[in-house]
């Protein structure tokens, strides 16, 4: 394996994407430095690697020096960190606009190359704070590693997710499914597996470099047809009741002082744009197929892990 003893230093690494891009680089023989608010978390990570191939250690983007400090030495460093909603010192701009150039300035005094995961739909005039802060994260990034590139993906599905088990977990519970705006806002959901496959293409060196790539699936399917795949999926009928986007933001305002909130405010904002792959990415290549990989349809992967929310529990792979 050429990069048998190449380091890659993954901040964000514990996270729902981290553990299939770490997965995929042990595979690909890379030395894996996992840098995480807390390493002691990070013990799930081991089993993907062989005795010694796999390490944690403690760095918040919040914490330049920390930073640094866990990118030295590196060859190679990816940026996984990112937030659903603001709590406390975790806010948009902290972590995802300055985090990301702390760790791209990181990178470049470690003399080592950056890849850098955003969001499809960054976008500094966005009303979301969310995508604006992905849009100055990416800024930051090409001002500090001009050459990185940068992965946009759609929304990202796998057994770990947090959108179809989130909303199975929800039929299950209630008589009903809210559709925010009518649930006419489209996605283009994307296997993780493809997403991590893409990184470490990106960390073989097979990108093209200062490119900009969004990452979707190999399907559109409106926010409602994805709630009626659930649906169909876990064999549940709920009611499907759409909502318009004042109301969705005056319950948002509601729900976003849950812990984990099921909606916020600033999500019912990048709700009101498709979040798909534009015309120019596809024109230019800058996609999964121009990576040279088949994306995987939701219907392959989905039902394998959406099977426990069922009535009888019982795995039935689906034939059609
Ligand atoms: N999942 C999707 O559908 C999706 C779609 C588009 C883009 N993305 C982007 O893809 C990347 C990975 O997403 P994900 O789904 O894997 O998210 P995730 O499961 O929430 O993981 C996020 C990671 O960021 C870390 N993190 C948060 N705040 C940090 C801080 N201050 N310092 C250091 N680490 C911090 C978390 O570690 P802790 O355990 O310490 O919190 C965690 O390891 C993110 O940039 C996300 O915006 C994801």
């Amino acid at each position: 394996m050429t990069n048998q003893n190449s380091l890659v230093t993954i901040f964000g690494g514990s996270g729902f994407l981290g553990r299939h891009v770490v997965r995929a680089l042990v595979q690909r023989g890379w030395r894996v430095r996992v840098a995480v608010r807390r390493p002691d978390l990070a013990g799930h990570l081991q089993p993907l690697g062989r005795v010694g191939q796999i390490h944690a250690v403690q760095a918040n983007v919040r914490y330049p020096e920390s930073v640094e400090e866990a990118a030295t030495g590196s060859n190679l460093v990816i940026n996984l960190v990112g937030i659903l909603f603001q709590r406390g010192r975790q806010r948009f701009d902290a972590v995802q606009a300055d985090g990301a150039g702390v760790v791209a300035r990181a990178a470049a005094r470690a003399g080592a190359r950056l890849i850098h995961v955003s969001a499809i739909g960054a976008d500094p005039a966005s009303p979301s704070l969310y995508a604006q802060s992905k849009a100055r994260g990416e800024e930051a990034v090409r001002t500090e590693m001009p050459t990185a590139p940068i992965f946009r993906p759609s929304i990202v599905f796998g057994p770990e997710d947090d959108f179809f088990n989130r909303f199975a977990a929800l039929a299950r519970v209630s008589p009903a499914l809210p559709l925010v705006g009518g649930g006419l806002t489209r996605f283009q959901p994307v296997f993780v597996g493809d997403v991590a496959t893409a990184i470490a293409k990106a960390a073989d060196g097979e990108t093209t470099p200062s490119t900009t790539y969004e990452l979707g699936g190999p399907e559109v399917k409106s926010f409602k047809e994805l709630m009626e795949f659930v649906l169909a999926t876990i064999e549940r009928r709920r009611l499907l009741v759409p909502i318009p986007f004042a109301v969705a933001e005056l319950q948002a305002a509601v729900l976003q002082l849950m812990p984990k909130p099921l909606l916020t405010p600033d999500q019912v904002q990048l709700l009101r744009h498709d979040n798909v792959v534009s015309a120019a990415a596809e024109r230019d290549g800058r996609t999964l197929q121009g990576l040279g990989i088949d994306p995987t349809a939701i219907a392959a992967v989905v039902p394998s892990y959406l099977w426990r929310f069922r009535k009888t529990g019982q795995f039935r792979p689906r034939t059609s």
